[in-house]
Formats: structure tokens, C-alpha cells, sequence
């Protein structure tokens, strides 16, 4: 998490920074800090808090600055531990993003120096301030990169030169160039609005940019000449437009967004691009993700074990390289991300590329870091993703996974090309019967407005819906702060059912599909206990109506379509409960929309 950014230019440095920041606030945002190099000081500005907020970014005039937005991992969101950090001298600043894991062993060393915040970044500073004790600067700089243990993208300022050091090991540093202009940020959309001309930072990279940019990699001492890519992606949706928040605007998105991944996928046939000999040896399939990426993982493995007959296994990225997976090349290793920066995913991906699985991804973000280190990406088109719950990202991920496990399914011969088309045309309709669930908004807000004050809820779904009963209680959680669990409705007699009472809200999908009449059962067994039911249920469904305490219909689909159309009623669920609670929708208390730190 973090976002760093850095400038040195003809404009105002502090201002493009400052800017720069806003941009990548969604890595973070409970505190921020620029160091601006001013007639041969470093003038620092700190504080807690969202960027901006009381604050005149032209108040500060430099040509070289580099700022950090900070989600705390090491130390209290407070100024005194929002970035950059200084040597005692003043005279280094450093912004990180990343965990510098040896920390307590480098500070305790580090005697006579005078620390002033509790994060583990200070102490790259005042390493560097006492290497300098010995070594020239850049040479101080790489023994002081030498000892650091962990993760980390830096910039770097010296109060005595006009010139900015950014490293890279572990977490994501691109580079921005324009005329006479140098840009540094932690992923490509911040640099968007200035530059198209990006060059992609590698781990064990260091850029030095002063009156032009050099690029060396600090282990070796090689220098690398990396000419710059030009990004075909245009900086324009950042704007909520009508929306009162981007997460209601992204749910809105969704019909749209589905197309456009959808001919994305089929436009230029990446998902047809796994090579025969991969695909030949194929015997097992496994997801990595984490959070709602997770979940998309789960629906997916329902389809590809149903349409193809290859048995899946999903894994939380952050698991499954602790307990030594059994990976071969065999394994074709689906790694599924909205940011593509997520460490714990891009981990799991190492060990299984280090143990010769095919890794093919599928991501959102173009250049991030899990698509420059997998065989085959497919991206998802869902657009930019601002706000911190995952809406449209997940939706995208389903449209992706669903064609993946028809393009097995031919494959593997369990389905024929007329089945594989008949399926492709229920996806098809799926945007159509969004925007008709999307009419019933008014009916969501009014059960909201029942429910808005309580303090828990369950999410109860069977099988394709069980993990849309896992992302409708995360999606509540995240928003509104209201403690939600999602269970498969049947387990619900194991345990849960304990918590039913009267003031226990239990969102049941009731969908009609094969396990309507066991749903039904367990929304009795609720009601009998006097739970309140909200229940999604297949349009014309009148029986369900007369059980429960509110119903939301969607339009009725194909059975294995269903998780496409009944996350969309609990996304909008969980908007309007956040926002009659009074939430911070889009950037939700303790989170961050791209975790990278494990
Ligand atoms: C939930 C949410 C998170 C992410 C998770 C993975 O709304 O946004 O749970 O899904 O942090 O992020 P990505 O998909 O970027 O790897």
C-alpha cells in the first residue's frame, strides 16, 4: 500500500506531486507528506489525514519534489510518522512503499542517531547518513539498499543535489518522461495525465534523474537503456460525474463494462492463446486471489470443474505459498486481480512459476506487475477502479472466468461447439438484465433504510451463489462497518443459526435453480426463530414473497448465469445501508484499494 510520487521539471514540483498524491490516494490515505528541495533545503510539509484537505498546494514553490500517501503499517496515522523521513542532518529524505522487515535490527544498530517516528522506513535514511560517513552518496545509498530486508519502491533526496534516486525491490516504481520533465509514480495512472511515455522500474532497479535520467540496476552495477513504451490508455475516468460516490458510479458501470471485456476476450481470442503443449498436460487448474478477486475465484471454479471437468482448487494468495503447494508444470495457475499489485497474489504466483505452472492472469490494471510476470494475461475491461470496494472489477472477473471455462470445456470436449455458443448468448444477455436490476435501485434503498442501524447480518447462498453470499457480506463490511458473515445456506444449521433472532437481518439468495427447494426450507428455519429475511428471488417468484420480510427479484437467467445478476442487488445493498450511516464510501476507514505489503 502507500503511493509514492516524485517530479523534477519546469513546473511546480510540489504542486504536480501534490496532485500526483490525490491520484494515488487510493493505495492509502490516513496520512501524506512532500519534501520539496528549496535553495538547497529540504522543506517538508506533513500531515494526517486526506490529501488537501485545508491545504494550498501552490503555497510551495520548487522544481523537485517527492511526496507519499501512506496507509500505516508501521506506526499510528499521525504527522510525526507520515512521510518522507530525514537523516539527523536533514539533509536525506526518503518516501517508501513496501515493509522494510529487518527495521528493529538496523535501528538498534544505529547508535547516536536521534529517531523521531515509530515507522520502519526512517531508518533507510539514517543508514544512508551513515554510510555517508565513509562512502560518496550514491555509493552510501546502494550499501544502505544492501541491508535492507523486505519490500520496497524509494525515492530519494539529497539536499545537495538537485536530483531524485527512486529504487525499486518488491513493490511497483514507474517512470514517466517528457520533455525536459521526469516523472515517478507507483503505478501508470497517476502518470497518465502528463505522460503517455512510461518505462517500467524492475525489481533491483535505480533511477537517477537530475538533468536527465539514467537507469542502473544496483546490484550488478549494470546500466540498463530502457527505451520508453508508449501506453495507449486515456487519463479520463476519474470524474464521478452525476454519482454521488465512484462506487455507485462503478456499479452503474457494469453493464458496459461487461461488453466491453467481453469483446475484449472474443475481439482478439487471448483466452485461445494457451499454448497446446500447456493445455495437452493440463490436469489441474489452480486460482489464487484475495478478497473479492477471491470470490470470483470460487464462482469460476464451480464453472470450470462443471464445463470442463478439470478439477480447480482456489487458494487465498496469501496461504497457499506457506504450505508448500504441490505445483508442477502441469498446473496451469490462474492469478486473478483488479490492481495486479497485490503482494500477497504476486507471491503465490512466484512459488508457482518457480515450480513451472503456466501462470495466465487475469487483471485490470495494463503493466501492472502481475501481468509483466505471467505467460498470458487476459485484462479485463472494466476501466479505472476508484473506489475502494470492488464492483465492476468482479463482475469483469466473472465474464472472463465464464468464457475460460467454455473455452476447457470445448477443449476438453465436455461441451460442444453448439453448447458453448448457447452459453456465450446467455453471457451476452447478462449487461441487459444488469441495467434491469439496476431499474430496482429505488427498491434496494428502501430496504436499506430498514436495516441501516443494525449491527450484523448473514448472507446465505448454495452453490454458484455461495460465494456471492461471501461477497455480499464483504461488500457490507467494507462499506457500512456493519459486521457481516456469508455461509452456504445449509451450514447455517451447523452454527450459525445460533445468532437468529429478531434483530439478525439474513440476506438469502433464493434464486431458482437447483437448490431453491433446500433455500426455501432454510428461510423457514429462519423465520421460525423469528429472523428477518430479505430474500433475492427469480422474477415471478410469488411464493418466496409471502415467507420473507422483503424481496428482490432478478430477472430469471440460466442457472450458472445467476452469480452475474445477484451480486448486483447486494452491491447496491451495501452502497445505500454506507450511505444512510453516514460512510466514507469510496475510501472506507483502514483500507486501502491495492494492498502491497504481505
Ligand atoms: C473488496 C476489495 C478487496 C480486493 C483485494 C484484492 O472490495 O476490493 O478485497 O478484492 O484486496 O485486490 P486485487 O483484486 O487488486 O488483487
Amino acid at each position: 500500500m502507500c503511493g509514492i510520487f516524485g517530479y523534477k521539471g519546469m513546473k511546480n514540483s510540489f504542486s504536480v506531486v501534490f496532485n500526483g498524491l490525490k491520484d494515488l490516494e487510493y493505495r492509502g490515505y490516513d496520512s501524506w507528506g512532500i519534501a520539496s528541495l528549496i535553495d538547497g533545503e529540504i522543506k517538508v510539509v506533513k500531515k494526517t489525514g486526506k490529501i488537501g484537505e485545508d491545504f494550498d498546494e501552490e503555497s510551495v514553490k520548487s522544481s523537485i519534489s517527492i511526496g507519499h500517501t501512506r496507509w500505516s503499517t508501521h506506526g499510528i496515522p499521525s504527522d510525526k510518522n507520515a512521510h518522507p523521513h530525514f537523516s539527523c542532518d536533514k539533509k536525506i529524505a526518503v518516501v517508501h512503499n513496501g515493509i522494510i522487515e529487518n527495521h528493529d535490527e538496523i535501528r538498534a544498530r544505529l547508535k547516536g542517531h536521534k529517531f523521531k517516528s515509530d515507522t520502519d522506513t526512517e531508518v533507510i535514511a539514517h543508514l544512508i547518513e551513515e554510510y555517508m560517513k565513509k562512502y560518496d552518496y550514491k555509493e552510501a545509498v546502494v550499501k544502505a539498499l544492501g541491508e535492507l530486508e523486505g519490500s520496497f519502491a524509494l525515492m530519494i533526496l539529497n539536499s545537495e543535489r538537485e536530483e531524485i534516486i527512486a529504487v525499486r525491490r518488491g513493490s511497483p516504481l514507474v517512470l514517466g518522461v517528457k520533455k525536459e520533465e521526469f516523472f515517478l509514480a507507483s503505478d501508470i495512472l497517476a502518470l497518465l495525465r502528463h505522460t503517455k511515455e512510461i518505462i517500467f522500474v524492475e525489481d533491483d532497479e535505480m533511477v537517477i534523474f537530475n538533468s536527465g535520467f539514467k537507469m542502473i540496476n544496483f546490484v550488478s552495477g549494470e546500466v540498463i537503456d530502457r527505451k520508453p513504451e508508449v501506453m495507449d490508455i486515456d487519463f479520463n475516468e476519474s470524474d464521478k460525474g452525476a454519482f454521488s460516490h465512484f462506487m455507485l458510479k462503478e456499479i452503474y458501470e457494469q453493464p458496459k463494462a461487461i461488453e466491453k471485456t467481453i469483446s475484449g476476450v472474443n475481439g482478439n481470442g487471448v483466452v485461445f492463446q494457451i499454448p497446446e503443449k500447456v493445455l495437452s498436460r493440463l490436469n489441474r487448474v489452480v486460482i489464487v486471489a484475495c478478497g473479492t478477486s477471491w470470490h470470483a475465484g470460487l464462482v469460476g471454479e464451480y464453472w470450470i470443474e462443471r464445463f470442463a471437468g478439470i478439477p480447480v482448487e482456489v487458494e487465498y494468495a496469501s496461504e497457499f505459498r506457506y504450505r508448500k503447494p504441490i505445483i508442477d508444470e502441469n498446473v496451469l495457475l490462474v492469478a486473478i486481480s483488479q490492481s495486479g499489485e497485490t503482494a500477497d497474489t504476486l507471491a503465490a504466483v512466484k512459488e508457482a512459476k518457480d515450480k513451472g505452472a503456466f501462470i495466465f492472469s487475469i487483471c485490470n490494471v495494463f503493466g501492472s506487475t502481475l501481468t509483466r510476470v505471467s505467460d498470458l494475461v487476459v485484462y479485463t475491461r472494466a476501466g479505472a477502479e476508484i473506489g475502494v470496494a470492488s464492483t465492476k472489477a468482479f463482475t469483469t472477473q466473472l465474464s472472463v472466468l465464464y468464457l475460460l471455462s467454455l473455452f476447457f470445456g470445448e477443449k476438453k470436449k465436455v461441451l460442444t461447439g453448439s453448447e458453448v455458443e448457447k452459453r456465450k448468448e446467455f453471457l451476452k444477455k447478462v449487461p441487459v438484465q444488469i441495467a434491469e436490476i439496476l431499474k430496482n435501485e429505488k427498491k434496494v434503498r428502501e430496504i436499506a433504510e430498514n436495516y441501516y442501524l443494525d449491527k450484523n447480518a448473514l448472507y446465505l447462498g448454495r452453490g454458484l451463489n455461495f460465494p456471492i453470499a461471501l461477497e455480499g457480506a464483504l461488500k457490507l463490511k467494507e462499506v457500512s462497518y456493519i459486521h457481516a458473515e456469508g455461509y452456504p445456506a445449509a451450514e447455517m444449521k451447523h452454527g450459525p443459526i445460533a445468532l437468529i433472532d429478531k434483530d439478525m437481518p439474513v440476506v438469502f439468495i433464493a434464486a431458482k435453480d437447483k437448490t431453491y427447494e433446500k433455500v426455501m426450507a432454510n428461510i423457514e428455519e429462519v423465520k421460525s426463530r423469528k429472523g428477518k429475511v430479505i430474500a433475492l428471488a427469480s422474477e415471478g417468484d410469488s411464493i418466496v414473497a409471502g415467507k420473507v420480510d422483503h424481496v428482490l427479484y432478478i430477472p430469471t437467467a440460466d442457472h450458472f448465469i445467476l452469480p452475474f445478476l445477484t451480486v448486483i442487488p447486494l452491491q447496491l445493498l451495501a452502497y445505500y445501508i454506507a450511505d444512510l450511516r453516514g460512510c466514507e464510501i469510496d475510501k472506507p476507514r483502514n483500507l486501502a484499494k491495492s494492498v502491497t505489503v504481505e
